[in-house]
């Protein structure tokens, strides 16, 4: 399976629930190649904490590959490599690989088709190799994304599964954007049938994640009750919102709940930062549910 993590802003949480879905997909048994497709601003390194790879790699990276600098993109074992005590000494992860983005690279200025054709290259040997593989990528309406795009509409991939997933966060600017980044002009779903993808099956393979939902059990148990009754009637309208702008539940994937940790340092979630009592459980739990429901076949079906 390939998914192709996007997001119409910056800072929806795209990264840090795709690396925690990708740890996730790996404590369950899947092979999980994480491709770190965000050219200005590669990240991956520092979520799984790999010294030396935390703004991407100085040789050989993605990005460069791209480019058509050399032939071989750096591979870096998650587990084996990483900083975080927990990841490497914890419960056994089947193979999780990084791909990580070149220290310095930006996005293309270029729409060459030999880009389109070395990434096309890329994704058909990972969807090989890997059982799930993840391509984080920039954010908004990217050379990134236009790339990813075209590579996809290639005869080769129609028979594979690939899936487009959506994050956004749960306000009232988020849920537009993500819908335009969608629908709108210039998005994914015009942009991909100019390419040659059917626009029916494209919408198909989209789901969207909420991330960093405040619900009811991460607020304040002193909140005044005026408070507590508007947050709920602003909760039901964004609700009603994300139904008008096609974003309603029958299409999301999941969410992920307002996480202190988070907020505060963005890193994967283990188990043992929940049982320290570190991490909320809601959190750890989010993101098992949410690499659940990628992989569960009924998530796809026509709708
Ligand atoms: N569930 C959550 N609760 C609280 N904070 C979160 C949650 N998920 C992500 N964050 C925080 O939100 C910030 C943005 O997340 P992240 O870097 O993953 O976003 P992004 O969409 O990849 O951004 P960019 O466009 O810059 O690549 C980070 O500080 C991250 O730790
Ligand atoms: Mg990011």
């Amino acid at each position: 399976m390939l998914v192709f993590s996007t997001s119409d802003k910056g800072g929806t949480g795209r990264s840090v629930t795709s690396c925690n879905l990708a740890y996730r997909l790996g404590l369950s048994g899947r092979t999980v190649a994480y491709v770190d497709f965000d050219f200005g601003s590669p990240t991956a390194g520092a979520l799984f904490e790999i010294s030396g790879v935390e703004r991407g790699v100085q040789h050989n990276g993605v990005h460069s590959y791209l480019l058509g600098e050399h032939d071989a993109v750096t591979r870096v074992d998650v587990a084996a490599t990483t900083d975080r005590r927990g990841l490497r000494r914890g419960p056994r992860l089947s193979r999780l690989v990084l791909l990580p983005g070149d220290e310095g690279g930006a996005e293309f200025l270029s729409r060459d088709e030999a880009i389109v054709d070395r990434c096309a290259r890329l994704l058909l040997e990972l969807e090989q190799e890997f059982k799930v593989v993840i391509v984080d990528l920039s954010a908004g309406r990217s050379a990134a994304l236009e790339v990813a795009l075209q590579a996809t509409a290639i005869a080769s991939f129609a028979s594979l599964e690939v899936r487009w997933l959506v994050f956004h966060r749960w306000t009232r600017q988020h849920i537009i954007a993500a819908s335009g980044l969608v629908h709108g002009k210039h998005g994914l779903l015009e942009m991909g049938a100019a390419y040659g993808h059917n626009p029916d099956e494209l919408l198909e393979s989209v789901r969207y994640v909420r991330t960093a939902v405040s619900g009811k059990e991460t607020r304040n148990s002193h909140q005044f009750p005026a408070q507590s009754a508007w947050l709920d009637e602003q909760d039901r309208a964004l609700r009603q919102l994300a139904n008008d702008k096609q974003l309603g539940l029958t299409v999301v994937l999941g969410q992920t709940p307002m996480e202190p940790v988070l907020q505060w340092r963005e890193q994967i979630i283990l188990d043992a930062d929940v049982n320290a009592h570190i991490a909320n459980s809601e959190t750890g739990k989010a993101y098992a549910d949410l690499a659940e429901r990628l992989i569960e076949p009924a998530t796809w079906r026509r709708l």
